[in-house]
């Protein structure tokens, strides 16, 4: 795994946006997979930067976001459809229907993942995948459990993470218990990775993935068996 360490973040949102950049203008109609999450509001603010400066265009991106709390509306403010809009799409000129999000209300899940992940491999695949990561190690919303599932699925929060996410919605109680996310499969066929961390509630997080063990208590761990893996992180999550 390549590690850039960054003095701060809006280093790292900088790092990750120019990552992103190259790959537009080499490769214009490229398949995005992207994040939600605190951590890359910064780096959809460089890039929205850089199509205002005429620097980058999105008009033949295709993107598959990585999760979505479940059930939730499209319209909820704490959707990731509804984030995405408001913090990358509604200001760039990405084609609407081209950026796909699972469905938070679907009636059928299992059919929804496995559509999911087949729309991505009939498109070509995922290019660049961005990714965050949970305190407890969780990559999109696959949590520390004894098994990880493959592919796109609804899965259980964990506690730790709804409290996690918790500072987002009015309160605890207000958060989805569930969620979809593309499984561990569907990241790691990604072509190219960067994960985004910064501060030192990442760190404990963050120092597991780099260890030498990959293990299901810590989902994160599995990256170090991809090949193109870039963690983009400040001093405080790579050294606590
Ligand atoms: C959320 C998302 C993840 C995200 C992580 C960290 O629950 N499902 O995709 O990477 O938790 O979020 P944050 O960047 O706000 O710390």
């Amino acid at each position: 795994m390549k590690i850039i360490v960054c003095e701060n973040y809006n280093e790292i949102s900088k790092e990750g946006a120019k990552i992103i950049a190259d790959l537009l203008r080499e490769k214009p109609d490229c398949i995005l997979g992207l994040a939600t999450g605190s951590t890359p509001i910064g780096m959809y603010k460089e890039l929205i930067g850089m199509y205002e400066a005429g620097e980058i265009s999105f008009d033949r991106v295709t993107s598959y976001n990585l999760d979505e709390y479940y059930p939730i509306a499209p319209t909820h403010e704490q959707s990731y459809r509804y984030f995405m809009n408001a913090n990358l799409f509604d200001h760039v000129n990405i084609d609407k229907t081209k950026t796909f999000v699972p469905n938070g209300l679907t009636e059928d899940p299992e059919k929804e993942g496995a559509a999911y992940d087949a729309a991505i491999e009939a498109a070509g695949g995922v290019d660049l995948q961005v990714l965050g990561i949970g305190q407890n190690g969780h990559i999109g919303f696959n949590e520390p459990d004894d098994a990880l599932i493959a592919g796109t699925h609804i899965t259980s929060l964990t506690d730790n993470t709804i409290e996690a996410n918790s500072r987002f919605f009015a309160s605890k109680a207000d958060v989805p218990t569930k969620a979809f996310t593309m499984g561990i499969g569907s990241i790691m066929k990604a072509k190219k990775i960067i994960l985004l961390a910064n501060g030192t509630n990442k760190h404990a997080a963050v120092a597991q993935m780099l260890d030498d063990k990959i293990t299901t208590s810590c989902p994160a761990t599995i990256l170090k068996a991809h090949p193109d893996v870039i963690l983009i992180c400040d001093r405080a999550a790579l050294n606590g």
